[in-house]
């Protein structure tokens, strides 16, 4: 009884203190704030000026159950809204949506609204799901700022792909209200950590094998399955060893990441930390080969061609599955054709516990994008999963990772 009552409301007791900015996913506020009271969550509501174009107070205040702050100071009797006690009341502050205006002044520190002079004062876990075009997204000062945000610890629910109010199509799209709230109770669940104690590495992105001082060998794995999985278990209590080729991610609150960058470098560092582990997830995309000699200069071209012999590099699934024991250790296989039965021979060879395949075939998988279409494989059977985002494919094999530990 108890349990289902905490799975049906998740957020029960907390209060939440919802900041809303002005862009036009303001609307998605709405059927946010209704999801987190649903979720028994307190919530009351903070938007910038502008915000009040996108989404009326009146529909916040109907929906939160309480009056909406904008102002300093109240304009009907001229009480003071005190940011101080409002950043004091929240048991987590979640902007949603959030401007690329807003977070440059968050990260600047500038603090010319009650939104933003409550983000300075506030002592709980700050969430921010930003929203904006794509190219605002992309461009480095709004990069820079999230970096910030994130050093000092600010959460961020990253954007989806899709279509955008301009009309393009890209990201910057607003995480959906279920992703954000369910990030929300995640986050205030201090239950869940069911992977305390465990210590456990995730191998992430490609690999580069120098050709000279210029030039070298890779692949597209951009690193978000590998660095949301490591995200997932850390999330979940473990302490997690990220050994990271080169991506351009975040690390994940409370991921130790140690950067790499040739195969030999990642075989080094990964299994000198498999020795204190309780298990290792190989999500990299390592090179299989590397040239055999590097050049110190750069190479000049000549008017034939050129050949760059390779060599092989060391297995590091292969090592740490020679070497096991009991632990765990998880692989994965992105596949082209007969991907089923690659898979398999995979699992063996490497003394996988269970491989993760993706096909490149399936629209939505593998590399870049932030959706991944897998099937768990293990001795007794497949388990076929649907479309999902890779922060949802990272809980199914974190899920999956809890359970052999407690076999
Ligand atoms: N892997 C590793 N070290 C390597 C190569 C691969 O740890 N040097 C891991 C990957 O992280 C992944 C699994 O092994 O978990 C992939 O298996 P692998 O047979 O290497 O896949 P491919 O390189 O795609 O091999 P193939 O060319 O045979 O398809």
């Amino acid at each position: 009884m108890a349990s289902a009552q905490a799975a049906s409301a998740p957020l029960a007791g907390r209060r939440i203190l919802l900041g809303i900015t002005g862009s036009i996913a303001a609307y998605k506020a709405a059927m946010l704030c209704r999801l987190l009271k649903t979720a028994g969550a307190e919530v009351r509501v903070v938007m910038t000026p502008l915000a009040k174009q996108f989404i009326t107070p009146l529909t916040m205040a109907t929906l939160s159950k309480n009056p909406i702050l904008v102002e300093f100071f109240n304009p009907e009797n001229g009480a003071w809204n005190s940011h101080v006690s409002l950043g004091e009341w929240a048991d987590c502050y979640l902007i949603a949506p959030a401007t690329a205006n807003t977070l440059a002044k968050m990260a600047t520190g500038v603090a010319d609204n009650l939104l933003l002079t409550t983000y300075l004062s506030a002592r709980c876990p700050v969430v921010v799901a930003p929203a904006m075009d794509l190219d605002m997204y992309a461009h480095p000062a709004t990069q820079q700022n999230l970096r910030t945000l994130a050093g000092r610890g600010v959460r961020i629910v990253e954007p989806a792909e899709g279509e955008l109010a301009s009309g393009l199509t890209g990201k910057g799209r607003m995480a959906e209200p279920a992703e954000i709230a369910g990030f929300v109770a995640d986050l205030l669940d201090e239950k869940k950590k069911t992977l305390a104690g465990k210590r456990l590495i995730v191998t992430a992105g490609a690999t580069i094998e120098a050709i000279d001082p210029v030039r070298f060998i890779s692949n597209h794995s951009s690193g978000k399955m590998g660095y949301a999985i490591a995200g997932e278990l850390a999330a979940r209590g473990a302490s997690v060893t990220l050994v990271s080729g080169r991506t351009a991610l975040p690390v994940p609150p409370g991921v130790d990441r140690v950067d790499v960058l040739s195969a030999d470098d990642m075989y080094e560092a990964t299994v000198k930390a498999f020795d204190e582990a309780d298990g290792a997830v190989m999500c990299a995309a390592v090179a299989d080969y590397t040239p055999e000699t590097v050049s110190d200069t750069k190479l000049k071209k000549g008017d034939g061609e050129l050949f760059i012999r390779l060599r092989r590099t060391r297995d590091i699934a292969a090592e740490l599955g020679s070497r096991k024991g009991n632990r765990l250790l998880v692989g994965f296989a992105l596949e082209t054709n007969d991907e089923e039965a690659h898979a398999q021979l995979k699992l063996e060879k490497k003394n996988f516990d269970f491989i993760v395949l993706n096909s490149l075939r399936d629209a939505g998988a593998g590399f870049r994008g932030d959706t991944n279409k897998v099937t768990l494989i293990d001795r007794s059977g497949r388990e076929e999963l649907p479309l999902m985002s890779k922060r949802e494919v990272a809980a199914r094999i974190a899920d999956r990772i809890e359970h052999l530990f407690t076999r």
